[in-house]
């Protein structure tokens, strides 16, 4: 059987194949956000069949392929379509594609997604830049036996969001006009909506923000010791006493104005990193 490790490598060097360049900046695109994908100097499109190991989308949502090339002369591979906990992947899986950045040579991973807002001070389509994260996924990416190769046993999470690329995030925001929030962003499996009692307690325990991705992947690139950057994107507002049905073409037009934003907001923040 061949081991996660190799199973890393092997994924990185038929990326290397089919492309030359050596990326700096992991990306992941969540959930109606894949127009990001166009401002990047396309170098090469792999569609995720293309590499070994990795899993196959299945939300019709998500596009399944990694973009790689230039944004804001930086080289960085991006993910067009991730993968969910809901969809019946392992976290080993819906994680494995930050392992790859990794073995590429990425140092940072730029993780953003389509979240509810708690706050009741956020707006549909704002940005809100996380400053932190609570897991409430009922597995993790690190639970195992640990490959000291990838991490250490323990990764530490007193801070795993960079408050440096914080900073810049919002100083880029504030230079280009674009509002943004700064919060808590809470990780649930998925795939139901919450209720209005699970909202309360949500809002309640500390959260601004819930979704059901980028915990898993912010574990691993901490234990991979990626700096990381994390956005979401409001979609929907969670207001327990104010909550209406919420409906998928709803969400993603929303996500495409948020992901408008992102688009102006993620290059800059690129250009202004070390
Ligand atoms: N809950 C969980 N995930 C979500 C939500 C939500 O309200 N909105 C968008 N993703």
């Amino acid at each position: 059987m061949t081991g996660q490790f190799e199973q890393i490598q092997e994924a990185a060097a038929a990326i290397s194949k089919v492309w030359s360049g050596s990326p700096s900046i992991g990306l992941i695109l969540g959930t109606g956000l894949g127009g990001l994908a166009s401002q990047i100097e396309q170098e090469a499109v792999i569609p995720y069949s293309e590499i070994p190991w990795f899993p196959k989308s299945t939300v019709e949502s998500h596009k399944g392929q990694l973009v790689c090339g230039k944004l804001a002369s930086k080289s960085i591979v991006a993910m067009e379509g991730r993968f969910h906990y809901y969809e019946g992947y392992s976290l080993a899986q819906v994680t494995f594609p930050v392992r790859v950045m990794k073995a590429l040579g990425c140092h940072t991973l730029i993780v953003t997604n389509a979240a509810g807002g708690m706050n009741p001070q956020y707006s549909l389509a704002d940005i809100m830049v996380i400053e932190d994260h609570i897991n409430l996924m009922p597995d993790n990416p690190l639970r195992g036996i640990n490959d000291d190769r990838l991490g250490p046993r323990f990764p530490d999470m007193c801070q795993p969001y960079s408050k440096e690329l914080i900073q810049i995030a919002r100083a880029a925001a504030l230079e280009l006009g674009i509002p943004t929030q700064q919060g808590v962003f809470v990780a649930v499996p998925g795939p139901n909506l919450e209720t209005r009692a699970e909202y309360r307690m949500l809002k309640q325990i500390g959260a601004d923000c819930v979704g059901m991705s980028t915990v898993p992947e912010v574990l691993v690139a901490a234990h991979a010791g990626l700096k990381v950057l994390g956005c979401s994107i409001v979609t929907d507002m969670c207001l327990p006493d104010h909550l209406e049905p919420v409906e998928l073409p709803k969400i993603l037009e929303v996500a495409a104005r948020g992901g408008e934003r992102l688009a102006r907001l993620l290059p800059k923040v690129i250009e202004k990193m070390a």
